[in-house]
């Protein structure tokens, strides 16, 4: 059976996309049973009607505090059947009353590799800081923000002088590849965690691999 998951977004959905291709294309086995926006005006909620997805719109302002919000979005979720939830691009901080509801089923996508650069704009805070690497994570919900467990990093060059928008547009190409993946994890129940690190069942890399895999930037030159 397909894992009943929510999609949270607050913006473009750009994330969400990626989740839908790679279930068109089979290689993702979850049903999206609801598309959550905080954002009336989000755009990932016509991304999902346009699949025939469920969506719903609750705007935080419109409660007297953050429980108030989790709980209602608790209800709404529980009531289309969801059993997992992904935040992607979902700009809100979440109480435990959201996290005790799904417990160990929650994820975020960061635009950083955490625990550098978290909070709102970790791509800008990067290219601000002059990092060599940039990248994005993949991590598990706990009450602290951007800090659950790690399922999946992945690293990209930053070049001095390059525009902004350059730099999000190659850590968002990462998030659309790492995002789908660790969700089939999820979904699969492969992943656990033991002292904030997280396992994957049945990894595949060969232990002759282990040791060689690096990115490097700038490159090394020869002989280095
Ligand atoms: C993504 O870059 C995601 O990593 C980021 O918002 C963007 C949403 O794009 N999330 C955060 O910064 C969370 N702190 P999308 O709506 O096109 O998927």
């Amino acid at each position: 059976m397909s894992l009943p998951i929510a999609v949270l977004i607050s913006g473009g959905g750009s994330n969400l996309q990626s989740i839908i291709e790679k279930m068109e294309d089979n290689i993702l086995d979850v049903d999206i049973r609801m598309v959550l926006s905080n954002k009336a005006d989000a755009y990932g909620l016509k991304r999902a009607e346009a699949y025939g997805i469920p969506t719903s719109v609750l705007n935080h302002k419109d409660f007297g505090s953050r429980e108030e919000f989790d709980a209602e979005m608790v209800r709404v979720l529980k009531e289309a059947g969801v059993e997992a939830v992904v935040m992607a691009g979902f700009m809100r901080i979440i109480t435990p009353v959201f996290l005790n509801a799904f417990p160990g089923k929650i994820i975020n996508i960061h635009p950083a590799i955490l625990p550098s650069f978290p909070g709102v704009d970790g791509q800008s805070e990067a290219a601000e800081y002059g990092v060599q690497l940039a990248g994005c994570t993949v991590h598990f919900v706990n009450e602290k923000m951007d800090n659950g467990a790690v399922i999946i990093q992945a690293a990209v060059p930053a070049y001095p002088g390059e525009k902004e928008d350059d730099l999000r547009e190659r850590i968002l190409k990462q998030e659309h590849r790492i995002l789908p993946q660790a969700i089939q994890w999820l979904a699969k129940e492969r992943l656990t965690i033991e002292n904030r690190f997280v396992k994957l069942a049945e990894a595949d890399v060969a232990a002759a691999e282990r040791d060689v895999f690096s990115l490097v930037n700038p490159p090394l030159e020869k002989g280095f």
